[in-house]
């Protein structure tokens, strides 16, 4: 059994988990600029990128599961109602990325006609190839990723925020390992 203020194992294990899948996912598709056009590296890169973000898309269903089950431990001191509620509208939105980008990308796959290996298994197309449908995914895949790092930006900043300037336990409640302040 974990304390009351702090979140359930399996909510901390799935958080840092996918923060750490997401960091692949992105460094994956950042880095594979650099490398050469055609390369076995550069492959590696983007099936590296979606099979780490679909198994994000598989840990999210978990996780919903697990948080829908498990109590929300309350912030000493309590924060006010306005804090509150755009601490919800912040996580609402974190939830729908990680649900939206994954699908972005399985639906730009399948509009290019691309095989689809998660770790190695044929995935199936989720629409018919085409080439119109494929360049407007990807820019709305672009767009996501951009907003991606503004969300998670304002989000480690919040956390922060609440630790160093609030000193609330928000923190430790999802970093068990570390001490209120
Ligand atoms: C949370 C999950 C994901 C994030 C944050 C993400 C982010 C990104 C980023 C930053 C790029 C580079 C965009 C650019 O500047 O060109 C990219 C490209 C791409 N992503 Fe994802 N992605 C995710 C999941 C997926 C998944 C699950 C798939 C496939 C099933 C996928 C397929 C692709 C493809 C094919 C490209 C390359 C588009 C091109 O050729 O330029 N992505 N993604
Ligand atoms: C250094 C990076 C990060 C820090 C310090 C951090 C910190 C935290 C903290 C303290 C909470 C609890 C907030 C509360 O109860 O009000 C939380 C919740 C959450 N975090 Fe993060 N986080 C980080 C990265 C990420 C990333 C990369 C994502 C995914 C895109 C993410 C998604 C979420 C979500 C969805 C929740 C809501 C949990 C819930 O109540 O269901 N976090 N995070």
């Amino acid at each position: 059994m974990s304390a009351p203020n702090r979140f359930s194992r399996s909510l901390v294990a799935l958080h840092w988990g996918m923060a750490v899948l997401l960091l692949v996912v992105y460094l994956a598709m950042e880095l594979r600029g650099f490398l050469p056009r055609g390369s076995a590296e550069r492959s590696f890169a983007k099936a590296l990128h979606v099979s780490a973000g679909l198994s994000l898309l598989l840990l999210l269903a978990v996780r919903v599961l697990v948080r829908l089950r498990a109590p929300v431990p309350p912030i000493t001191p309590a924060p006010a109602l306005w804090m509150r509620l755009s601490a919800a509208a912040g996580h609402l939105a974190l939830y729908g990325f990680l649900l939206v980008m994954p699908l972005l990308g399985w639906l730009l796959l399948s509009a290019e006609g691309a095989t689809i290996r998660f770790w190695g298994l044929v995935v199936p197309p989720l629409v018919a190839p085409s080439p119109a449908l494929a360049h407007a995914l990807e820019e709305w895949h672009e767009a996501g990723a951009s907003l991606g790092y503004l969300l998670i930006g304002v989000h480690v900043l919040a956390a922060l925020l609440h630790h160093y300037l609030r000193r609330d336990d928000t923190l430790p409640r999802m970093a068990p390992w570390m001490r209120p302040r």
